[in-house]
């Protein structure tokens, strides 16, 4: 499984990345508005820090298929190569996704509530389908189970897709997603944290450097 960040706050990357195996960044409109400040300028820094192979989702705002499809070719050339343009999985969307899809751009269907939006953006090209974890969660649905069937129906049909599992609150859910092996998760960089954030994590860690300093001296290492 793929991780990525879902923000755009560059801080917040920039100490992701220093610690943690990441695949890419994902933004959306509503996390672009946190930053404050114009969305180019903050998406071409976080491009230059994660690299031009890193995976960058960008979303397209136009309520339109072919103002969907202008923003993916601007959002690719300005951005890069390897910068998927994230799509919402409606009726103007699937036709976007079919022109941007043949036109060899990579394609995000977003805003996936159910597993049938996600067969219609594999059919349209898209090359990832983001299920809404918590956001179906809040409806009274389960969320978990939506990302796993939207997995098996790409399995099934042989679709050139995979799951890119969106908007989570705890990482129990993203444990749920990784031990069924779906194909990518965007995560908060709190959530990412929380992975291997544990007081008897530290305590066992602790322990083991105090045992070491009894045998050889305060500060000691391997190294001296
Ligand atoms: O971009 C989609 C996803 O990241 C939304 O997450 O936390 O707003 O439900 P959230």
């Amino acid at each position: 499984m793929k991780l990525l960040i879902d923000d755009a706050n560059i801080a917040a990357i920039k100490n992701i990345c220093e610690f943690y195996p990441i695949d890419g960044v994902t933004t959306n409109p509503t996390i672009l508005s946190k930053a404050g400040r114009p969305p180019y300028e903050v998406l071409e820094e976080i491009r230059a820090f994660i690299g031009k192979n890193a995976e960058l989702h960008v979303q397209a705002v136009s309520r339109d298929a072919e103002g969907m499809a202008a923003e993916g070719r601007c959002i690719v050339k300005r951005l890069g190569k390897n910068t998927f343009v994230k799509i919402p999985s409606v009726p103007e969307g699937f036709k976007a996704m079919k022109i941007l899809s043949g036109e060899g751009i990579n394609v995000t269907a977003t805003a996936v509530y159910t597993p049938m939006q996600a067969f219609l953006a594999a059919k349209s090209g898209a090359r990832y389908a983001a299920p809404y974890v918590n956001r179906i969660d809040n409806l009274g649905y389960d969320g978990i189970q939506v990302a796993r069937d939207i997995h098996d129906i790409f399995g099934k049909n042989n679709m050139q897709c995979q799951v890119l599992a969106a908007s989570f609150k705890n990482s129990q859910q993203v444990l749920e997603l990784c031990k069924y092996g779906v194909g990518a998760a965007t995560v908060s960089p709190d959530v990412i944290e929380a992975f291997a954030n544990s007081p008897v994590i530290d305590a066992a860690v602790q322990a083991f450097i105090q045992d070491f300093e009894t045998l050889t001296g305060p500060g000691r290492t391997l190294v001296d």
